[in-house]
């Protein structure tokens, strides 16, 4: 069934005490905005509009590709609405109406609704909660038949109103028609001052229209979010519930309550992820990797059978049966292919390290194409940046790096090659060839004898 959908995002959000615009607020690496567009998406809303206004330039560049309205001056939440309605006027089906702080919304819920008006042929369907402590929240008064009368907003509650626990969510399905008719009634003679969404409802009641409304099932799933406390508690709920789903679904977390998984982060069967790892952005983890402890990796991909251990990994591709770490950094645009190994204290930048190809200690590889079989020794470096340009190695397939040599950019190190320990590397070295650069050593023999005679001078 087709709906349209539209997510009111141009609040300022002044109980978050930001310089951000509340709804740009990231919940596991995604804006706060995101969740309700794609949670209307995911319930098969097809045509969806974002209002945008406080900070709006912000926020529109974290949903590239959406459609969005602003509101210049936020004068409530009906004022939101009229905003859309040049974009939505001419609606005919059902219009959801979400808010850009709800991102624990799902989907299964948003359909509920659309399917109650459907079924009861209803003005308006209105998400309610009851909750243990309502307070913020607009409250659901019932008129004598047990029927939803009006939506009464917090700070303009008579006394005995302040112990309904029944709530609004803000979220909602309309006839977009019906909607659209009615939204001009709004007025604004209120506490806030605002044109208040919720006034529609009373409005739609007394123009004879039909209002029901759908309880959640799950409280938590409606929660706002209006303060910084209320932020960290969404991230916990939605942490739990993507943690369930994958332990359910085969990854072994050893204390889920200390991994931060993505909402868009895939894993495969097997995966065992330790304490205090992070797997954000569009990041996929295939069978068998063991990941963590300590560990943060962001829109990458780890194939099967690897290990990254107390690491960093950026937009970067790890092939199967890799290693990483401890302590690794792996930067944007690496690719680490099968079986290659990036160890200790090691950083990688946008560099090909070839199958079977180790860099295990204390080195830097930047803008670097290493083929094959390569072993890269301890404490060797990349010169890569001349101050003004960066410059590419590039190293052959079964090459031997000797220890902390410094190849100087832009070279390259021939098949099977070997460099000598300590070596600065600036000129091209042929296939099979040794390049060395190294003074030679001098050994003064009976050095230590001489120091033992020699009596140290008095300072
Ligand atoms: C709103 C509801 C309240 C409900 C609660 C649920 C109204 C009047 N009240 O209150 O009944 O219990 O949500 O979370 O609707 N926004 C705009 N333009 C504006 C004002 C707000 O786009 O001019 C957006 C905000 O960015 C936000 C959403 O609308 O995403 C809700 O606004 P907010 O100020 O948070 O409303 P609440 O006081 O939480
Ligand atoms: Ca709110």
């Amino acid at each position: 069934m087709s709906a349209a959908a539209l997510v009111l995002a141009a609040g300022e959000g002044t109980r978050m005490r930001s310089a951000l615009p509340k709804v740009a607020h990231t919940i596991l690496g995604v804006p706060m905005v995101r969740y309700a567009i794609d949670a209307a998406r995911d319930a098969g809303c097809d045509r969806i509009v974002v209002v945008t206004g406080y900070g709006a330039e912000t926020v529109e560049t974290l949903i590239p590709g959406e459609t969005c309205v602003r509101q210049e001056q936020q004068l409530g939440t009906g004022h939101a609405v009229m905003c859309a309605q040049s974009l939505l006027g001419d609606v005919e089906g059902p219009l959801v109406v979400l808010s850009g702080d709800t991102p624990l919304l799902r989907p299964a819920t948003i359909q509920r609704l659309i399917e109650a008006r459907e079924g009861s042929g209803a003005a308006a369907v209105v998400l309610t909660a009851t909750l243990e402590d309502p307070t913020g929240y607009g409250r659901i008064v019932r008129e004598d038949d047990g029927g939803l009368g009006q939506i009464v907003e917090q700070k303009d509650l008579a006394p005995e109103q302040h112990a309904i626990r029944e709530v609004n969510t803000g979220t909602y399905c309309f006839d977009a028609r019906a909607l659209f008719a009615h939204l001009h009634a709004l007025g604004n003679h209120n506490a806030q001052g605002e044109y208040y969404l919720t006034d529609v409802i009373g409005v739609l009641r007394k123009e004879g229209h039909t209002v029901v409304d759908v309880e959640t099932d799950d409280p938590l799933e409606t929660l706002g979010v209006n303060t910084r406390v209320q932020l960290a508690e969404a991230t916990r709920v939605l942490q739990r519930r993507i943690n369930r789903e994958h332990m359910l679904a085969g990854v072994t977390m050893t204390d889920p309550e200390l991994v931060w998984v993505g909402p868009e982060v895939r894993l495969g069967r097997d995966v065992v992820l330790e304490p205090m790892t992070f797997l954000l952005g569009r990041t996929e983890v295939h069978e068998g990797c063991l990941i963590g402890p300590d560990t943060r990796i962001v829109d990458s991909t780890v194939e099967a059978g690897s290990v990254v251990d107390s690491s960093i990994v950026l937009s970067s591709s790890l092939g199967p049966e890799t290693t990483i770490g401890p302590r690794a950094y792996v930067r944007p645009g690496t690719v680490v292919r099968a079986r290659g190994k990036v160890g200790a204290s090691v950083e990688v930048k946008n560099s090909v390290i070839g199958e079977g190809s180790k860099v295990p200690h204390l080195s830097y590889i930047g803008d670097a194409e290493v083929g094959k079989d390569v072993n890269i020794g301890a404490g060797t470096i990349t010169c890569n940046y001349d101050g003004r340009h960066k410059h590419k190695t590039v190293i052959g397939d079964g090459a031997f790096i000797g220890s902390d040599t410094m190849l100087v950019a832009p070279v390259s190190i021939g098949a099977y090659a070997v460099t000598g320990a300590g070596s600065a590397i600036a000129e091209d070295v042929p296939d099979e060839a040794l390049g060395i650069e190294r003074t030679q050593q001098l050994n003064v023999t009976g050095w230590t004898h001489r120091r033992a005679v020699d009596e140290p001078e008095d300072e």
